[in-house]
């Protein structure tokens, strides 16, 4: 871990968590992630923006070490990964005012042994002078926490995003080098954690629209010297626009699920509908996610379990209500032994997405001929679906 420089003025202390392979207890890191904290350097003052996750604390004391005065600390969001090293620099900087929204203190002081006097609420539009350089506090809310918020520099046209924007991407880079790489772990990460919140989302992004921007610095991942690169990508993701895509989340015992799998995948392809089916015995769910962000159907596939849908799948489906992707459509295929209630469980537990449910499948051991030709009545359904819906891209 260092100090280095990103601007006059402007610098970046990364947290690069190289080896981390889950996040939130929840989502694989296949390439790793990071928290970033950035120094603002003024004539009249200095700023800390956020910290670091806490098994990065001892790391981060010593690499500030020659920081003699840090006049101000923002708390851009409180969740541990950027606050959890706020109580270690409070002590180290007893001068330090730590600057947050007006629901960040209490957040904050709900989380962290954190005393109250030393808290100063910053409104939003507020601006902190450190003489040659301004801060300016964007109440940015629902990314993804009530009290998150972005801070602008205006003089460098700096924005300090914190979560929105992030990516899970484990580099030395300092800014993207590999956009395709920064946008998959953006996306990973905009899955978990932006997409339930679309249309605050939204909000945000046309909120700070109006802040002319050549650098966004966020609190995960490379800092976007592009910030079109990450904006447009935003942009794509929470529009309404769906892709020609189903995913096909399925668990298969003995074979039955994984024929109707193969038969529907072989049905869509026909048609030109793009399928992604994900085996959950070995599927990454973060993989899942990501597909999720822009596909128009979710078609899920079970086998059953004292008459129920498999565990896996009934995670899946509930992970994905949970995420409230922005799709439209939705089926059930299910087999079973001697009985299943598996059909109505998983839709009840999408059943929040709203979807149109646009058919379901059951079979009993083996499918048949009959079943097959269910399959491909499904996958023509879809397909009408698709094709009739304005907002599904061709
Ligand atoms: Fe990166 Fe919501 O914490």
């Amino acid at each position: 871990m260092q100090i280095r420089p990103l601007r006059p003025g402007i610098e970046i202390i990364s947290s690069i968590h190289w080896e981390r392979r889950l996040f939130d207890a929840l989502i694989p890191l296949p390439e790793g992630t990071s928290y970033n904290a950035y120094l603002v350097k003024g004539s009249a003052g200095t700023a800390l923006l956020d910290s670091t996750d806490p098994v990065f604390a001892k790391d981060f004391l010593e690499v500030i070490k020659d920081v003699d005065t840090i006049d101000y600390i923002v708390s851009h969001h409180t969740e541990q990964d950027h606050s959890g090293t706020l109580p270690d620099l409070l002590q180290r900087y007893p001068n330090a005012k730590l600057l947050c929204s007006k629901k960040a203190e209490e957040l904050l002081l709900s989380h962290l042994p954190i005393a109250a006097e030393r808290i100063r609420v910053v409104a939003d539009g507020e601006t902190v002078s450190l003489g040659d350089k301004t801060l300016q506090f964007l109440y940015t809310p629902w990314v993804h926490w009530p009290e998150t918020m972005s801070t602008y520099v205006p003089e460098q046209k700096c924005l300090f995003s914190c979560d929105l924007f992030g990516s899970h991407l484990a580099t030395s880079d300092l800014f993207v080098t590999d956009p395709a790489l920064v946008l998959e772990g953006a996306k990973r990460y905009y899955a978990e954690i932006m997409m339930p919140f679309r249309p605050q989302v939204g909000k945000n992004l046309a909120k700070l629209a109006e802040y002319p921007c050549n650098l966004i610095c966020p609190s995960h991942g490379p800092v976007y010297n592009d910030p079109a690169l990450i904006v447009d990508a935003y942009q794509k993701w929470i529009s309404p626009r769906l892709k020609n895509e189903v995913v096909l989340p399925y668990i298969s015992m003995h074979g039955s699920t994984l024929l109707m799998v193969n038969r529907l995948t072989d049905a869509l392809v026909r048609l030109g509908v793009t399928v992604h089916p994900f085996d959950l015995s070995v599927t990454d769910i973060g993989k899942l996610a990501t597909t999720l962000v822009d596909a128009a159907t979710i078609i899920v596939g079970t086998p059953t379990v004292h008459v129920g849908p498999h565990p896996a799948v009934i995670y899946a489906a509930t992970l994905a209500g949970m995420l409230r992707p922005k799709l439209k459509y939705a089926g059930v295929m299910a087999s079973y032994g001697w009985s299943s209630k598996a059909i109505e469980q998983v839709a009840g537990a999408i059943a929040n997405l709203k979807p149109e449910i646009v058919g379901t499948v059951q079979c009993k051991g083996l499918p048949t001929a009959a079943t097959m030709a269910e399959i491909d009545a499904l996958a023509a359904a879809v397909h009408k679906a698709h094709a009739a819906d304005p907002n599904v891209l061709a």
